[in-house]
């Protein structure tokens, strides 16, 4: 059985994508045994509530204080993958360091396009013509560790952020689920910046 943390600061939509598609069997011998926020009115933590998911509020202001609970969290509950979905802080070191390759997280843009925060108006204001959604394993630096699946997603010239936001989100959707189904069946294989899909 793998388990897995989500972490959260908001909608949560992520996370319940991942959660269906542990539900429908599309993600096999795998829960969610613990969901942590940084946000105790997250919406996401109502799904948590409604589907008997644990979760706790970490939100110590002080990064070290909050990195050793988490840590703590992580470890008590013997987790082995840890997906951030819409998590508002940056993960430091420590925490990487104790989960070399098995932290993902989800961005609304084809990295290295487009990174931080506001993706999808950074594509708008750009003029770009195409952005789309990437999962990729966390490291030291924000929204830049290697890469597991990129979507793309074609802008139209009267998309709105709301609209393309939408459209992106859809592929996050299918894409998160999918890069957790291969990290259970051990398909990912780090090399470098590369991920080996077996
Ligand atoms: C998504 O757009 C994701 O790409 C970004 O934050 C948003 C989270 O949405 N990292 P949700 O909370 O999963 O609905």
């Amino acid at each position: 059985m793998i388990n897995i943390s989500v972490f959260i600061s908001g909608r949560g939509s992520n996370f319940k994508a991942i959660n269906e598609a542990i539900k429908c069997g599309f993600i096999k011998n795998t829960k969610i045994s613990m969901v942590i926020s940084d946000n105790s009115d997250a919406q996401g933590l109502l799904y948590a509530k409604e589907n008997n998911i644990p979760y706790t509020i970490i939100d110590n202001r002080e990064k070290h204080e909050r990195e050793a609970n988490i840590l703590k969290t992580l470890k008590a509950y013997n987790i082995d993958l840890v997906c951030l979905a819409g998590y508002m802080k940056i993960i430091g070191p420590e925490i990487i360091n104790n989960y070399p390759s098995k932290i993902m997280n989800i961005h609304p843009s084809l990295l290295p396009s487009f990174p931080g925060i506001n993706a999808q108006k950074q594509a708008l204001d750009y003029g770009a013509k195409i952005t789309g959604c990437t999962l990729h394993f966390v490291d030291a630096l924000v929204d830049h560790g290697p890469i597991i699946l990129q979507r793309s997603v074609k802008i139209d010239e009267n998309d709105s952020i709301e609209s393309l936001s939408a459209k992106i989100l859809y592929y996050e959707h299918e894409t998160y689920p999918l890069g957790v189904q291969l990290f259970v069946e051990h398909r990912l294989v780090v090399l470098g910046r590369k991920v080996i899909i077996r």
